[in-house]
């Protein structure tokens, strides 16, 4: 087995003057060259994740512990001018506001020539965009190249990015929500192009959505976060079929039972990472297989095997949870 391309272990993220961290001791294993999910309910931290990764974090945030290795490096101890090296060229990124990441003064034709020139392709930057604006299937590329991002919808701007990316070409591509805000049909076409831009350069995908039935579609691997922590970090595969924390268990029951695709935001109303997770697990108060000792103590991370992770110390007690989700399978079998 290759190893992972990004291991990340106990990151911990705090704002100034509040004792509570947003994010938790956060693990998680990114594989090389494969698309990795990261799923949770708005606020669970996916997006402080991606941040804290990218050493962009907001003012007031920093990090307090933890470690983030790619490629033997830990991000979180590079110096600021390597960390936006890194971020320029091992590292791209999408985020849900396309139009934002694109420079407002630049035609978008000049903005890629410079990826393109960055990505080391110094003959005739100008003509590779005019390519790439044709590859990432946007109409009439030669009037395109001349216009401003202001001037270019947000799908148009979002295939402006990837065509970045596919010049510059990083070793690891984090998504986040890319797709959330899009047209449904818009949608499948980034998430099409993001698949060739994937087989094409062989880069890891980190992929950041609340969309389950994506993530299952598109990930090999899926972290699901709750309340500023992972709760489980595993295959998909085993993921949706052998899931292991209640709270991922109590998902893909969600999952199953739906007939439409589910949206996290709408699985658990109410649902929030403000809760007060008190010193003990962060799923206690929701969690309907709660113990006097769930509270009394952190739970952390731990591997179940080699490549799975759950936060639960009742995890080998409650492993028929997965039975749970199969019965809920069965009836949609059934039901079709
Ligand atoms: N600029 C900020 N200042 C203070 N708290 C913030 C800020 N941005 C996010 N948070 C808090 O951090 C937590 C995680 O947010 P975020 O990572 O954006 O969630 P997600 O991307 O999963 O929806 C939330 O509780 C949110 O309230
Ligand atoms: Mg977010």
């Amino acid at each position: 087995m290759t190893p992972p391309l990004l291991v990340v272990e106990d990151l911990t993220v705090a704002f100034e003057g509040d004792p509570r961290p947003v994010l938790d001791h956060v693990g998680l294993t990114v594989p090389d060259q494969a698309w990795m999910g990261l799923v949770g309910e708005s606020g669970s931290g996916k997006t402080m994740t991606a941040l804290a990764l990218l050493g962009l974090l907001p003012p007031g945030a920093r990090v307090v512990g933890g470690r983030a290795l790619l490629e033997g490096r830990d991000l979180l101890r590079l110096p600021p001018d390597e960390l936006r090296r890194v971020r320029g060229s091992r590292i791209g990124m999408i985020f849900q506001s396309p139009r934002s990441a694109l420079n407002p003064l630049m035609t978008v034709g000049a903005q890629i020539a410079r990826a393109v020139r960055r990505g080391g392709y110094e003959r005739k930057p100008e003509r590779a965009a005019l390519d790439l604006l044709r590859k990432v299937r946007i109409p009439d590329p030669e009037a395109r190249a001349q216009a401003y991002p202001h001037q270019l919808s947000g799908g148009m701007c979002q295939r402006v990015l990837i065509a970045m990316m596919l010049a510059v070409r990083p070793r690891l591509l984090i998504a986040d929500e890319p797709t959330t805000g899009l047209d449904v049909t818009v949608q499948a076409e980034i998430l099409e192009l993001m698949q060739g831009l994937q087989r094409e350069t062989g880069m890891a995908i980190l992929l950041v959505s609340h969309d389950l039935g994506v993530i299952a579609e598109n990930c090999q691997r899926v972290a699901v976060m709750y309340g500023g922590g992972v709760v489980e970090d595993a295959p998909t595969d085993e993921l949706f079929h052998h899931p292991r924390h209640p709270y991922t268990a109590h998902l893909m029951a969600t999952l199953v039972r739906a007939d439409r695709p589910v949206d996290l935001a709408s699985v658990l109303p109410g649902a929030r990472a403000e809760e007060p997770p008190g010193a003990g697990c962060r799923y206690a108060g929701r969690c309907p297989h709660v113990e006097a000792a769930c509270l009394s103590r952190p739970v952390r991370l731990e591997p179940v095997a080699p490549d799975h992770g759950v936060a639960c110390r009742r995890h080998a007690e409650l492993a028929p949870l997965s039975l749970e989700v199969k019965a809920g399978t069965r009836g949609r079998e059934e039901a079709s």
